[in-house]
């Protein structure tokens, strides 16, 4: 990961390259009260859903290999507040800073967690995915405008996509191949 990096300015840029408009970060704003009522649903669809899978499973099993429901507790709650920051989008302050924070506590782990490993980025991108069909689904069932509820759903969709790019920002080694010093030119394009 980079050492200086104005997070800020990059979800911003994000923001514009995924075409997310000011009406659309309203309208998920709108969707607020809505999403935080079913708060409790989405959140444990979510870890429920991690349960499935062995290897994002054993995040939240105790010594004993038992499902550890204090730590699954906690986690939804780190959701929840993750919802209500997502709800607000202040991209000018400090939320792009705590995703990327986000990110770190997920692929290098603490001392406490060192013996897990890093949560495998592949769920990162999947937990948006599957929060993205999710919300899609929630919005069509208590919309009752079908056209403001997709509109809607769009919105959702890119927002949680500028936030993927955060949330795996300390992950992506930002250039596998570095550029070289001179061109490559094709063989065509060489002087003979
Ligand atoms: C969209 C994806 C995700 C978001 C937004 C998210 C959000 C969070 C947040 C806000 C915290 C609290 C961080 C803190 O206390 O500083 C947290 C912690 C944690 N998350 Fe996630 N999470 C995501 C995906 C996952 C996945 C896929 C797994 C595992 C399969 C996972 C496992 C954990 C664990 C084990 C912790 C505890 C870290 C610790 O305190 O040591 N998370 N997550």
């Amino acid at each position: 990961m980079p050492g200086l990096v104005d997070w800020s300015a990059r979800m911003q840029e994000m923001a514009q390259f995924v075409g997310l408009s000011p009406e659309e970060v309203e309208l998920v704003r709108s969707t607020g009260p809505l999403v935080l009522a079913h708060a409790e649903a989405l959140t444990s669809a979510v870890y429920e859903h991690f349960l499935q899978f062995p290897e994002a499973r054993r995040f939240f099993l105790t010594e004993d290999g038992q499902v550890d429901q204090e730590r699954l507790a906690r986690r939804k709650h780190s959701l929840v507040w993750w919802l209500r920051n997502s709800i607000e989008f202040k991209v000018a302050e400090e939320f792009p800073v705590q995703l990327v924070a986000t990110a770190v506590v997920h692929s290098h782990p603490p001392t406490h967690r060192a013996h897990l490993g890093s949560v495998p980025a592949r769920y990162m991108i999947g937990t948006i995915s599957f929060a993205q069909t999710a919300l899609a689904q929630l919005l069509r069932q208590e919309m009752p405008d079908p056209g403001l509820a997709w509109r809607a759903a769009v919105a959702w969709n890119k927002m949680l996509m500028v936030q993927l790019d955060l949330l795996l920002a300390s992950y992506v080694t930002e250039q596998p191949t570095a550029p070289t010093a001179t061109p490559h030119l094709e063989r065509s394009e060489q002087t003979p």
